[in-house]
Parts: structure tokens; sequence; C-alpha cells
């Protein structure tokens, strides 16, 4: 089995040791003699395995007992609209406008009720996200205050946590970012998070959700829509992705065996560090976004000239790195390394963008 150095930047790599539990557990779940794809969502087994998942999102995102865990569908996409859907019911909420996911939930949120953009970043490219406080006052009138914490496709990351008044739900698209960092979750009122970069496999997303938010979403949404409905019956009103919700427990798992999510940020943060210092002491590569700003799981650059981004991109396949071409809509290249990137593969592409700025 050759297995390249894989850069993606979602559905991404997982750990070795998750993708052989899961197939084992294919063929056999934990000696049922029923493989897991095969198992009943509402038999004894399975149960289990998705209380354990939700014990363990629990504790590593340090959420609160007042705080729900739900392994619901449709990824980040449908969430843009669920929660406005949910919350919104005609006031106002305020978005932060740092990338092409953030601009694509405030356009479905803008069906919903009134909607500010306070800080956008849109005219030089998404480039950074604001200073903490940067989007002025909020009104404490808002139902929620909605950010982005990782932007996939720009490379910015928020270092830390927004500060709203209590009034106000604070709601984080962490798709990208979630348990990347150790970050008390306990301060959200929702989180959400498509599971293919950090947590798992595509099919698969995590809300979570303050327990006193479910009184206030629309009671008429249709019932699959609804995060009361997901609640009430522990994520099992239908038939959830049950291989997602495994994989979920089984990176939980590894999480633990890293050492928790500090040791993962620590590890992130150096991983990260040495790429941004090789690009910005290069002559060939730039960085796409402002210090202070860039992130540590998706580190954007170009050389730029569009036509030898793409060499190097042909190159780096070459030489066994893959995925690190830029989002189409805005080209260079990115390299993403989320929890689960072996450290070889960071350093595989140390070596290979050192060379390819050596040969000048
Ligand atoms: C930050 C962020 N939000 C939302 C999405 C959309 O997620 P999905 O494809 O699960 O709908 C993505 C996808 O990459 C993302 O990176």
């Amino acid at each position: 089995m050759a297995r390249i150095h894989n850069f993606s930047a979602g559905p991404a790599v997982l750990p070795l040791s998750v993708l052989e539990a899961t197939r084992e557990a294919l063929l056999d779940l934990d000696g049922t003699g029923i493989g897991l794809a095969e198992m009943s969502h509402r038999s004894k087994p399975f149960e289990a395995i998705v209380a354990d998942a939700k014990a363990r999102l629990h504790r590593l995102l340090r959420l609160s007992d007042d705080q729900d865990v739900l392994f619901l569908h449709g990824g980040g996409n449908t969430q843009f609209f669920m929660v406005p859907m949910n919350l919104l019911r005609g006031g106002s909420a305020v978005y932060l406008d740092t990338g092409v996911w953030a601009n694509k939930a405030v356009k479905e949120a803008q069906r919903f009720g009134t909607v500010h953009v306070p800080f956008s970043s849109k005219a030089t490219g998404w480039d950074h996200v604001p200073a903490q406080g940067g989007w002025g006052e909020v009104d404490p009138a808002a139902v929620y205050f909605h950010y982005t914490s990782n932007n996939t496709v720009a490379g910015s990351e928020f270092a830390y946590v927004p500060e709203v008044p209590a009034s106000v739900a604070l709601v984080c698209d962490a798709s990208s970012n979630i348990l990347s960092r150790d970050v008390d979750g306990s301060r959200f009122d929702l989180i959400y998070a498509g599971a293919q970069k950090n947590l798992g496999p595509s099919g698969v997303t995590v809300v979570v959700i303050r327990k006193a938010l479910l009184d206030r979403c629309d009671p008429n949404l249709p019932t699959m829509l609804r995060y009361g409905v997901h609640a009430e019956n522990g994520s099992l009103y239908n038939t959830p992705c049950t291989i997602g919700i495994y994989m979920i427990r089984e990176m939980c798992r590894w999480i633990d065996d890293q050492g928790g999510v500090a040791a993962l940020e620590l590890r992130n943060q150096a991983r990260a560090d040495r790429l941004y210092t090789l690009i910005d002491g290069s002559s060939r590569f730039r960085a796409l976004v402002r210090p202070g700003s860039r992130s540590n799981m998706n580190v954007t650059f170009t050389t730029g000239d569009a036509d030898l981004d793409l060499k190097v991109v042909k190159a780096a396949e070459k030489a066994g790195i893959s995925g690190i071409k830029g989002h189409r809509s805005v080209g260079g290249l990115r390299a993403s390394m989320y929890n689960a990137l072996p450290d070889d593969a960071v350093d595989a592409i140390v070596a290979f963008l050192s060379d390819v700025d050596a040969a000048g």
C-alpha cells in the first residue's frame, strides 16, 4: 500500500489507525458478526457508538451540560440556511464576511431576516480577519453573531473567540478547524462543522447547540430541519450516516492518543510556522494572507504567476505531494494541514518547496 502525501482541503487525510479500525468494522463490528454499514442504527452496538462519539466530542470540545451534540446531514451548506431558518424568525443577525463560505452563509441568512455585515475583507481578496472587536458595537437585540473560525479557501483563521453581548448568541462555522485548537467550546451557542476535514469522512455534520436555544427555534419548520427534533431523538430521528459517526468516534480516540487537542494545537502551530517561515523567506513564493490572520490549517501562497503555480502543482505530484492546487476561486497554491496529516508530509512539502525556491 503506497499512501502519498495528501494535502487535500477536504475530504482530507485521515489517520491510518482510524481507517484500519473502520475497515475491520465494515466486515464485523466489534465481534457482532454484522458489518458497520449493515447494522441497524437502532441496535444496541450502534447506539453505544453514538453515545460514545457524543461524549468524546463533548469532552474534547470542552462543552458544558447545557450543550448538546448532534449528528446531522447536509454539510456546512445546509447549516448556512438551517441556522437562520431556525433562529432568525424575522429578526436580525450579525455576520463577518471573511471568505467564500462566510459569504455564502450571509446570502442564505438574508432569506430569513435582516443581516448586518459590519466587517468584510472581500475587497482585498479576504486576506485577513478582523482583530477582536474590529466589527464595532454589536446590537444587543441581534439574535446571533455568526463567524467562520477558519476560512478554508482564503487561508485565514481567527486566533481568538469573538466577544459579543450576552444577549446575542455566538454561532460559529468551524468546519475546517474544529478540534485543531484548544478552544473553550462552552462559550458558543451553536457550532457546526462538516466532518470531512478534521473529524472524519463527508456525509455527517456535527452541530453543537445550547439547549436553551432549542426553545427559541421556529416550531413550524419541516421536521428534518428542526434542531429540536434531532436533539429529542438523540440524532436518530432518521437514519444517520452510521459510518461517519463511527469514524468520528475513532477520530476522537485518535486525538486522545495524540495527547489531546492542546497537544495537536501546538503541533499544528509549529507545522504552519515552518511553512510560513519558508514562504516569507523565499524569493519565489508569497503568502496570500496577512500575518496575524494566517490559518494553521490551510496555508495559501503563490508564485504570482498562474502558469508557474500550475507547474509547481505538477512537480509536487511527481514528488508524491498531492492536493496543493489552490481553490478554483482563488488560484495559487494551498497546503491543507489538518490534524491527521502525518509529520513526514510536512517534512516532504518543506523540502520540496525549498528545492523549488533554490532552483530560482
Ligand atoms: C468553512 C467551511 N464552511 C462550509 C463549507 C461547506 O461544507 P459542505 O461541503 O459540507 O457543505 C466548507 C467546505 O469546504 C468550509 O470549508
